[in-house]
């Protein structure tokens, strides 16, 4: 991974008609590929670049993530993912995304403190609640009252106040699981479950989850393990789609929760953290292995827009290093839960039949994060509704860790990318009774 060649230290453009060049400076980082700064391409050419769903332009320079697609390898802060999901629990992880190291025991104790003493959300909230219907998704309840915690944690909102980004900070890593329960205990029409403090963060979560009045959730440790690594695999992922979408809103000026609010509705789509849910939802289409080979005839044909959810990745053209922790965590708790899943046996002859297809082998589609998860999710009793709203969960932190990065840097401009327009040239207004 380490870069090998002589690092270029700059580019030259030539315009071929006017034989003009302008160079261009070359930047490299740690791992990947070199950068070209094209940020004085216009000054000195008159011309932009263009580069539609970014498949190939750096945002920003980031010391939180890198993974190398050909590899498949994610590093979290220099850590791999496999090891962090084997070895660190969520908080240690959340630690380590939001302050660039591994704590201390005193400082991992201090965070942990924090974080639970911050757990519970304001009374009033649940009257947020009130206002949606029983059977809203609850990405739709998540994206509002994640919107709403502007209104009720207004004392931390100051970005150029350090203290108050920190305490925004906290509050959105330790109260999005409590409203990730309330939505869940809402759409079943149960009570809410209060979050308990001699609880650690994954048992309490859980707890808030499947606790009822009648009857106290039995914690498993099978259970617990396997959402314990499913927050960690989740955590953080590069400039992925929501966390651009939390940069680019927190590019305004636009307060924490605002953004991570922005996260969310993004995440929410199928071609990203949606995926979890479609898939569980393709495999019930899908019914039966027989039926198989159909099914990927529909993902290979271009007029027909099913596509083999779970599968294929913009980075990872190599097994997506998450997907393979998640398979082992799948193999262990049905196994552990004594649960013969049906669904993981489809799914694993998925894989198999679609990795030996050259359609897949040609464009290097392996299986994702999302292709094992929803099976565990719904192993441990979750309603796909609300896989994605788990993946939400999790990536707060990514998501808030990115945002601090970015406001900790030297200067805050506004995202404002540009275009190609190809519509109409000017023309003169037509009044209604002279228009063909
Ligand atoms: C996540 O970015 C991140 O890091 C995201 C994420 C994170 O942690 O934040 O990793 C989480 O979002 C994982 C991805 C979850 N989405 C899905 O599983 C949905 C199914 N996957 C596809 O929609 C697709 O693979 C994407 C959206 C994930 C990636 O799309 P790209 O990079 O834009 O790839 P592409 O559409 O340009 O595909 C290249 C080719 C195309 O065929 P050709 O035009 O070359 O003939 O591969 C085909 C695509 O049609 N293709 C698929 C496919 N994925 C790509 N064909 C069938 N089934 C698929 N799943």
């Amino acid at each position: 991974m380490p870069n090998k060649t002589e690092p270029e230290k700059t580019f030259t453009l030539t315009n071929d008609q006017t034989g003009e060049s302008v160079k261009l400076p070359v930047v490299e980082g740690t791992y990947g590929p070199h950068c070209i700064d094209i940020r004085g391409l216009h000054k000195a050419t008159g011309h932009f670049t263009l580069d539609p769903s970014f498949t190939a332009t750096g945002s920003c320079k980031s010391k939180i993530t890198y993974i190398d697609g050909d590899e498949g390898v994610l590093l979290h802060r220099g850590y791999n993912i496999k090891e962090l999901a084997k070895e660190s629990t969520y908080l240690e992880t959340c630690y380590l995304l939001l302050y660039g190291e591994l704590p201390q025991e005193k400082e991992l104790k201090e965070f942990e403190d924090v974080i639970t003493n911050h757990t519970m959300v304001h009374e009033q909230i649940k009257e947020v609640y009130e206002g949606f219907r029983r059977d809203a998704h609850p990405m739709a309840i998540m994206c509002g009252v994640v919107g709403t915690m502007a209104a009720f944690y207004h004392d931390s909102l100051d970005i150029w106040d350090l203290e108050q980004r920190e305490i925004s900070a906290h509050r959105l890593i330790a109260k999005i699981p409590t409203l990730a329960a309330m939505a869940m205990k809402y759409s079943k029409g149960q009570p809410y479950v209060y979050p308990r403090n001699d609880l650690k963060f994954t048992e309490n979560f859980l707890h808030m989850c499947f606790s009822v009045p009648a009857e106290e959730y039995k914690l498993r440790a099978p259970v617990v393990r396997a959402m314990e690594r499913i927050l960690i695999l989740h955590a953080d992922h590069e400039q992925n789609a929501s966390t651009s979408t939390v940069r680019l809103a927190g590019s305004s000026q636009a307060n924490p929760m605002a953004c991570i609010a922005s996260g969310i509705t993004s995440l929410w789509g199928p071609s990203h953290g949606g995926a979890n849910q479609a898939v569980l939802e393709m495999l019930d289409e899908i019914g039966h292995k027989d039926n198989i080979p159909e099914f990927l005839e529909r993902a290979k044909d271009k007029n027909d827009p099913f596509k083999l959810m779970g599968f294929g990745h913009r980075v990872y053209k190599n097994f997506d290093p998450r997907a393979e922790v998640m398979k082992e965590s799948c193999d262990e708790v049905l196994a552990e839960l004594g649960i013969d899943n049906p669904q993981l046996e489809l799914a694993m002859e998925l894989e198999k039949i679609a990795l030996n297809d050259p359609y897949f082998i040609d464009r290097k589609l392996f299986p994702n994060v999302d292709f094992y998860s929803g099976i565990i999710l719904k192993a441990m009793g979750f309603p796909v509704e609300m896989f994605t709203v788990l993946f939400a969960v999790s990536r707060t932190v990514g998501w808030i860790s990115q945002w601090k990065e970015m406001m900790e840097g030297s200067t805050l401009k506004i995202g404002r990318p540009r275009q190609l327009y190809t519509g109409e040239p000017e023309r003169p207004y037509v009044p209604m009774n002279k228009r063909k």
